[in-house]
């Protein structure tokens, strides 16, 4: 098919729920390392890594080499055989997890399948119902996993039982309308209150983002986990860290990004960047917590040999190359350089995030902070022309997300910035000259 007619058939043969980022639809033709081309052959520097999920790069030929292999040896089995791609993985990821604490795992195909068997698990293991999530969260599609969710625009259908949502700690538009630190985390000291008002007082678990990701890198200060996960704790609930996009790294220096809270988590959950482009799921919980799941429960792909064997093959590259510590060094340079960018440009009203997971604010005016969605939408469009892929983001649809491979280095992020810039300047003149 050539490329008008993929665009053709995307539209008559697929939900039209299936959105695109662009006016017109990219379509992709290849991609390679930090590189993706599209139909006409144009080449662009992704710096959004088909949502946080090309962590080691796109085709890492270390990777693929250990996959093909897989796919010529055993390619499926099901969770009802034992395998060893399965077996190591499980093994890996359990001398990983903060204090080496969170050992059994339970592999699926997707972020929302890890979520719903964590939310499942928590009431098994306590014996409560009430789930408490964030505002501004994402936890994937599915019923539970949508009732979750705290924005509006991805929940679809009617909302499940047993769950409140908590206030997340969103500095730059404060729900308390206080300014850090003289707040006193009162986002966070909130939830005593939620639990008594809005429970019987006993609930079954907390589930959060560490940064949170859809939402819009929106990032807690230090003590605002400590304070919740204590709260929690103290009305029965257990903690779940959903670290579908912070897992692995990404944030720097830790595998998790819950360990830059000091937090120490009952489940975490993760997907997309753990296989690099496989699907799959993931819930690894404490011992104890996992026994809960009382009776037998399968997942057909879950642990399948060729996933497993490209989620292992991830984490040894990660651990081989060292790459949390790029994460935080490659990380910390390219914040710098979004900072220069914010001095350059008003639209930008806030630079956010953590290692190589960084984002950008746009608003109309600094002092109102009203959303700039419409120049968002034009910054998309702009920097396709530029020949940078980045990601869109926020209740208001106002966030640029930035999300490279983590085995990027300086010179990527000065081309990104580059490109960015142009993008921008293209983007406040339009915006400037419709305003006229
Ligand atoms: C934090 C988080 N949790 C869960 C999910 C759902 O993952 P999936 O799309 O693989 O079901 C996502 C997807 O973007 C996510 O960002």
């Amino acid at each position: 098919m050539n490329k008008q007619e993929i665009i053709l058939a995307n539209k008559e043969f697929l939900f039209p729920a299936v959105f695109h980022f662009y006016k017109e639809p990219l379509v992709v033709a290849r991609a390679k390392d930090q590189y993706v081309w599209d139909a006409d052959g144009n080449q662009y520097l992704d710096f959004l890594g088909g949502i946080v999920t090309i962590s080691v790069g796109h085709c890492n030929d270390e990777i693929n080499a250990k996959v093909h292999k897989q796919l010529d040896t055993l390619q499926h089995v099901s969770t009802v055989f034992a395998n060893e791609p399965q077996a190591a993985l499980a093994k890996k990821i359990a001398s990983i997890t903060p204090g080496g604490k969170l050992t059994k795992s339970f592999f699926t195909n997707s972020g929302t399948e890890a979520n719903e068997t964590a939310i499942l698990t928590a009431r098994c293991y306590t014996g409560s119902t009430e789930i408490i999530a964030l505002r501004h969260s994402y936890h994937g599609r599915s019923a539970m996993a949508m009732t979750l969710t705290g924005q509006g625009s991805w929940r679809l259908g009617p909302s499940q039982a047993g769950v409140i949502h908590a206030h997340n700690a969103y500095c730059y538009r404060c729900p308390f309308g206080l300014t850090y630190p003289d707040c006193e985390v009162r986002c966070a000291t909130d939830m005593e209150e939620l639990i008594r008002t809005t429970t019987g007082g006993r609930v079954a678990g907390f589930i959060a983002e560490p940064i949170q990701g859809v939402g819009g890198y929106i990032t807690p200060p230090k003590e605002y986990f400590q304070i919740i996960e204590k709260i929690v704790r103290n009305h029965g609930g257990i903690f779940i860290s959903d670290e579908v996009q912070t897992g692995w790294g990404r944030t720097g220096s830790k595998w998790f990004g819950i360990e830059q809270w000091g937090v120490t988590p009952d489940i975490i959950t993760g997907a997309k960047g753990l296989a690099n482009g496989s699907p799959i799921g993931l819930t690894v919980a404490k011992p104890e917590v996992a026994d809960g799941l009382k009776g037998v429960t399968l997942s057909t792909f879950g642990g399948n040999p060729v996933t497993a064997t490209a989620a292992k093959a991830v984490i040894d590259f990660i651990e081989e190359q060292r790459l949390m510590d790029n994460c935080t060094s490659v990380g910390a340079y390219f914040r710098g350089r979004l900072e220069e960018l914010k001095e350059k440009h008003e639209l930008i009203g806030d630079v956010r995030g953590m290692g190589l997971m960084q984002a950008i604010e746009l608003v109309e005016d600094r002092k109102t902070k009203a959303p700039a969605s419409a120049q968002s939408a034009l910054l998309m469009e702009a920097t396709r022309e530029n020949g940078i892929l980045v990601g869109k983001g926020g209740l208001y649809g106002n966030v640029i997300r930035v999300t490279p491979p983590m085995n990027i280095g300086r010179s990527d992020v000065d081309n990104f910035i580059g490109a960015l810039d142009k993008s921008l300047a293209a983007c406040g003149a339009v915006a400037a000259g419709s305003a006229r």
